[in-house]
């Protein structure tokens, strides 16, 4: 062996560690960093207002909630006799039970949204094109894990928010042809929530999700590097896009609005603590029994729909979110807010059309139009379900024509129209549900 050979040997794999303690922390630090991230970047990818950090603000939530939820796990008791009492007793007398319960609690509906927001960021700088597909589609499959897992956490508690919440929630499986009932048989134990739901709920809790949240984020992770790192406008034939080191660059803002996210949740849990009710009780449904308040928009829609097409029509986006890739091909308006001008114009146009005709519709619907009386011959399965899922299809697919040809987008621009007017209608529909739906589901107003 020369000594050429010896040297590259040694330093593949006797990689000597620098002499002093804080030089070799550095190195490991660094080590890790450059795993997640490639060593340099290009300059744009660093404007805050391009990715307003939703990514990273979402990932560090989730560690956040999987340290706070171990040390739960110490002191929690997954049984119907004892689940409540668990709670009251790290509320009251744990040493800083209550904070970790506030921190994990307010850390996973702040996930509900941070998620959310990072999937309209996605969308809206068109991250999901130039080979991106796949991480947009593991990105919606991220959601749903997060969906799922404030679901089966909502539980846990045993209180009377926990207890109607999910029954609610599970109701509504039923509604699904053939598999519902079935499934929702399986998650609950048995026909109704009961101690077989509580142990259920607990081990995809804490098991089963964990488990699929990990190993998605960290493809998701790869796969960013894998596609180049984040999306960014293409440059011009000759330009040099200038490339920083992610150590500091990228690391230093990083590390900045993860310490500001910890600092503002800490304060936020010791003055506001996680809500805790009276003690479940299947006997005595609260008025109104609302689902939790990322599902109010879907409950909102069945106070409209026959379940079925209530369930169908977010059924029906959610395949047009995983179809959103091969739907808009088109590549040079990448790494720009709203593609274009055209663009712009057209996702203010279809924030205000959602303003202006989902709340009249909704009172529309509450107070005048009665499809089942007015179709009184049909089943209503057909006057209250198809028709009404018939007409808001029709109403989506006319926006997009509108847009079209009224406003000379193109399919991209039009596409981008009509998923603000969505995400601005589930906003609304879930504002509704959560300060105007009273008691018996009855429209009231909040003040
Ligand atoms: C637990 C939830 C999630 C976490 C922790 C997460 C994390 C991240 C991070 C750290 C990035 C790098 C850029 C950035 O910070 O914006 C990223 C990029 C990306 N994410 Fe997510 N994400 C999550 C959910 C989602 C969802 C719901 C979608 C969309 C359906 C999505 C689709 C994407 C795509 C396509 C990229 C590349 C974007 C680009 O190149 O501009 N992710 N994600």
């Amino acid at each position: 062996m020369s000594d050429h050979d010896v040297s590259t040997w040694r330093q593949r794999f006797l990689y000597t560690a620098p002499a002093d303690d804080r030089s070799r922390m550095r190195a490991v630090a660094n080590n890790l960093i450059l795993h997640l991230h490639p060593t340099k970047v290009p300059a744009p990818a660093l404007r805050w207002t391009y990715t307003w950090g939703l990514g990273g603000i979402s990932a560090t939530l989730a560690v956040l909630l999987i340290i706070t939820g171990v040390v739960l796990m110490f002191r929690y008791d997954a049984s119907v006799e004892r689940a409540y009492t668990s709670i009251q007793y790290l509320e009251t007398e744990v040493a800083f039970g209550s904070l970790v319960r506030a921190l994990h609690h307010w850390s996973a509906n702040l996930l509900v949204v941070t998620a959310f927001l990072h999937l309209v960021r996605v969308f809206l700088t068109g991250g999901f094109k130039v080979g991106r597909a796949a991480n947009w589609v593991v990105g919606l499959i991220l959601l749903l894990v997060v969906v799922a897992f404030n679901f089966t956490g909502y539980l846990l508690p045993w209180d009377q928010l926990a207890f109607w919440a999910i029954t609610v929630g599970t109701s509504l499986l039923s509604y699904v042809p053939l598999a519902g009932t079935a499934v929702a048989n399986f998650l609950l134990g048995g026909p109704e929530v009961g101690q077989a739901a509580l142990r259920n709920f607990y081990a995809i809790h804490v098991a089963v999700l964990p488990a699929i949240l990990i190993l998605l984020m960290s493809y998701h992770f790869w796969k960013v590097r894998k596609d180049g790192g984040i999306s960014q406008p293409p440059s011009a034939p000759g330009e040099r896009v200038e490339r920083l080191t992610t150590i500091p660059h990228l690391v230093q803002i990083e590390f900045a609005a993860a310490a500001v996210l910890i600092m503002g949740l800490f304060l936020w849990a010791v003055f506001v603590p996680a809500p805790l009710e009276a003690l479940a009780d299947p006997g005595h449904p609260p008025n109104p029994a609302k689902a939790a308040w990322y599902f109010l928009g879907l409950q909102e829609l069945l106070l409209h729909m026959h379940p079925l097409a209530a369930l169908l029509l977010p059924g029906l986006v959610l395949a047009a979110f995983v179809a959103i890739p091969y739907l808009d091909r088109q590549e040079d308006n990448v790494g720009t807010y709203f593609r274009s001008a055209v663009g712009r114009q057209i996702a203010l146009l279809g924030a205000l059309y959602a303003v202006g005709l989902i709340p009249l519709l909704v009172i529309i619907d509450e107070y005048w139009l009665d499809f089942p009386a007015l179709l009184p011959g049909l089943p209503t399965l057909i006057s209250n379900g198809l028709i009404p899922l018939l007409l808001t299809l029709g109403g989506l697919a006319a926006l997009y024509l509108l847009f079209r040809s009224t406003n000379k987008a193109n399919k991209s621009e039009a596409l981008v129209g009509l998923f603000v007017f969505v995400v601005v209608g589930l906003v609304l529909l879930t504002l509704i549900g959560i300060f105007f739906r009273g008691a018996n589901m009855a429209l009231v107003l909040p003040f």
